[in-house]
């Protein structure tokens, strides 16, 4: 098992921006993960990156001087049954939204809400995917990945993880060191419907869906997300380039005196998160273009290659977005796209 050498990453990456990895591998089974980090241990230890659906990956730089190891393993297996749950082993390599239709056909419950999300399940602990109204950090019971550097097999609990708001413990504190290569998903056999967030009931009614079911509401996702979000086969771009964040309540009072439609919702803690997009919006961004970069016109949070933009295109327009913010607002967005 040999690395390929000098790889154009282009098609592997939803931004669609060039760049060659000098050494660049692609693995199907856990078998050949261990095989090429026995064979490449030291080389993959100075410096690697595992590579997904890359739907949420901006590379800045031309040549990555990085070993790419891009995680294709197959496999979706129902392990185990209870009265309430069905339990699920889904392969890190599967593609997120084919596994969530998946599990819509055989009645799993729960995973709906996240239909038409770009990528590959083995991504979705890292930065806990969400939308509307739900996080994947509610449906994982265990995550099993592979140490680089230790050569281990290892199983995570939920707890493990330590799951938050587009942050998990393997994009901070274990960055890097953990190849995923399954998950383990606890979904209902009683289907608890969630359709209070933004547009889902309107767009039920718009639909005309006479019996609610876990299939109707994916519909409906399907549908308002085509609507608003750009499909990175015809634009590129990796969803929302930056997080939402959470303001204290004071701040968020006295922006509400200049701006009283600012959306804002409740956290636990007491702070207020509010809509990244809203602001980006009101700073007059939306549908601006920059060359080949740009600012989404249907929905301001997601930044755009028209087709020739270089990632530092996309990166530059990111930067001054965020300073424009923190003039007008005093509020610091931060990157949810990994920069490469
Ligand atoms: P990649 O982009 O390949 O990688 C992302 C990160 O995960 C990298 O740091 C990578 O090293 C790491 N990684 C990937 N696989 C593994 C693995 N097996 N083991 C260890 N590390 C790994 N996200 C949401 O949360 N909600 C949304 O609603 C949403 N909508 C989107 C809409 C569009 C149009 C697009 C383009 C993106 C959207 N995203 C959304 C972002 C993206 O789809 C998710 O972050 C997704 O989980 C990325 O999966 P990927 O396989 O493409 O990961
Ligand atoms: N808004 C604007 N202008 C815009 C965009 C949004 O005013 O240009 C306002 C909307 O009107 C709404 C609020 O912002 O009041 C929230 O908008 P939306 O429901 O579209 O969601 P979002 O906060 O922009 C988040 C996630 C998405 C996820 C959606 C749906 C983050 C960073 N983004 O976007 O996830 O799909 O909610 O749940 O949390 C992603 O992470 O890549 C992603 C696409």
């Amino acid at each position: 098992m040999r690395l390929q050498n000098n790889i154009s990453l282009k098609k592997y990456n939803s931004f669609g921006i060039e760049t060659i990895a000098r050494d660049f591998y692609i693995f199907s089974s856990n078998d050949a993960l261990s095989e090429i980090v026995d064979n490449y241990q030291n080389r993959i230890l100075e410096s690697h990156f595992i590579l997904g659906g890359g739907s949420n990956i901006l590379f800045i730089q031309q040549l990555l001087d990085t070993v790419v190891l891009k995680n294709e393993i197959k496999g979706i297996q129902l392990y185990k049954e209870d009265e309430n749950y069905f339990y699920v082993k889904a392969a890190a390599g599967e593609n997120w939204h084919q596994f969530v239709l998946y599990c819509i056909n055989n009645g799993w419950a729960g995973i709906e809400n996240l239909s038409l999300i770009p990528g590959t399940v083995g991504a979705s602990p890292i930065q806990n995917i969400g939308a509307y109204g739900v996080e994947v950090k509610d449906l994982i019971e265990s995550v099993e990945a592979f140490h680089i550097a230790d050569k281990s097999w290892q199983n995570f609990t939920n707890a493990d993880c330590t799951f938050d708001y587009r942050n998990s413990a393997f994009k901070s504190k274990w960055k890097n060191q953990f190849v995923i290569t399954s998950v383990n998903f606890k979904l209902n056999k009683i289907p608890i419907l969630k359709t209070s967030y933004g547009a889902i009931e309107t767009e039920l009614k718009k639909m005309g869906v006479q019996e609610l079911n876990i299939r109707a509401i994916s519909n409906a996702i399907i549908n308002i997300r085509s609507s608003k979000l750009p499909d990175p086969k015809l634009i590129g771009n990796a969803g929302s380039f930056f997080k939402n964040p959470s303001i204290a309540k004071d701040q968020f009072n006295k922006i509400l005196l200049k701006y009283p439609d600012l959306p804002g919702y409740l956290n636990i803690d007491g702070t207020i998160k509010i809509a990244a997009g809203w602001l980006i919006e009101k700073a007059g961004w939306k549908g601006y273009r920059e060359g080949d970069a740009g600012c989404h016109s249907m929905q301001a949070l997601v930044l755009i290659n028209f087709g020739n933009a270089t990632g530092w295109d996309i990166y530059a327009l990111s930067e001054k977005i965020i300073d424009s913010i923190f003039k007008e607002f005093n509020i610091s967005l931060e990157r949810e796209v990994n920069i490469l």
